[in-house]
């Protein structure tokens, strides 16, 4: 209890005057997947969100924040129902104008493929990667009070969030120190109108957070807080609960909504996440073969 009075303490004296930006935690530096195939991938990553091709199978954010590795292995199975395992990575953007930025260039990456598909013939061209449309799909969007957020899943089913956040000063707290987040309608059209580009994934973003499907919770979160220093700052959400380092609102969510179904061995997947340094307070491991998702990590 008394590490959450601290992180209150934190949010109380310093957060609500400073970004989320400022507070010392460990970087998401690398994410790697296992695909059956990249391109349909980077359909979305590289092409809809702007990130950089460094060589086919790897991609890096604008200032190499980050980077995603792609391991193609042919034989790896898509699942169709959700599993134990990534429910969605979410790309922080450094502003509402360039969430809203990223948000046009992957509208227009839709909208083109689909009038590829429009003027593809029938015929002949049915099966076409032109004539399927995008590689990808828009699922939903949210506002959650911290942020705003937009959902899309790519070709094997991993879910991707982009949001940016609120101001930490207008992040709220309930009296149980619980920081304030919830599912509400977002202005779509507000947002898209502080728009001035369609940049994409630009310099100064980074991965906020990822979501995990766990088979439990109090499993997962003593988990993640002696093996990684994550602390709870939300478990009043239905079946799922939040974690960070210093007072962010979440770098870490975990959700019990696949119940326990476990993907095969080999399938499609983010299976690894890079951090840039050692989770504060942690032992003097250097990493963890397998979490609750059943995925690696490393720092
Ligand atoms: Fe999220």
């Amino acid at each position: 209890m008394q590490a959450r009075k601290r992180d209150f303490m934190y949010m109380s004296d310093d957060l609500s005057r400073s970004k989320a930006s400022s507070v010392v935690a460990p970087l998401f530096r690398r994410l790697e997947y296992r695909t059956p195939a990249y391109e349909p991938l980077a359909a979305l990553y590289r092409d809809a969100l702007g990130l950089t091709e460094v060589e086919p199978g790897l991609l890096r954010s604008a200032d190499a924040g980050f980077e995603l590795a792609f391991d193609v292995r042919p034989e790896s199975t898509r699942e169709t129902e959700t599993t134990v395992g990534l429910y969605h990575v979410a790309f922080l953007l450094p502003s509402r104008a360039a969430l809203a930025a990223t948000l046009r260039r992957v509208f227009a990456a839709v909208r083109s493929a689909t009038e590829r598909r429009a003027e593809t013939p029938e015929a002949g061209g049915a099966s076409s990667s032109a004539a399927s449309g995008p590689a990808f799909f828009i699922e939903g969007a949210a506002d959650h009070l911290v942020s705003e957020a937009v959902y899309l899943r790519d070709a094997d089913g991993n879910g991707v969030e982009l949001y940016a956040d609120r101001d930490p000063s207008e992040w709220r707290r309930d009296a149980e120190g619980n920081i304030a987040m919830d599912t509400v309608e977002l202005d779509m059209a507000g947002l898209l109108a502080t728009a001035s580009s369609t940049e994409g994934i630009c310099a100064g973003s980074s991965i906020g957070h990822l979501h995990f499907h766990v088979p439990d919770l109090d499993t997962a979160e003593a988990f993640y807080r002696n093996n990684l220093g994550l602390k709870v700052t939300q478990r009043s959400y239905p079946g799922a609960r939040f974690l960070a380092w210093g007072g962010y609102h979440h770098h870490l969510g975990v959700n019990t909504w696949a119940k326990d179904r476990q993907a095969p061995e080999g399938a499609a997947g983010l299976v690894r996440v890079l951090l840039s340094e050692p989770p504060p307070g942690t032992p003097s491991h250097n990493g963890l073969a397998s979490d609750p998702a059943g995925i690696g990590w490393s720092w």
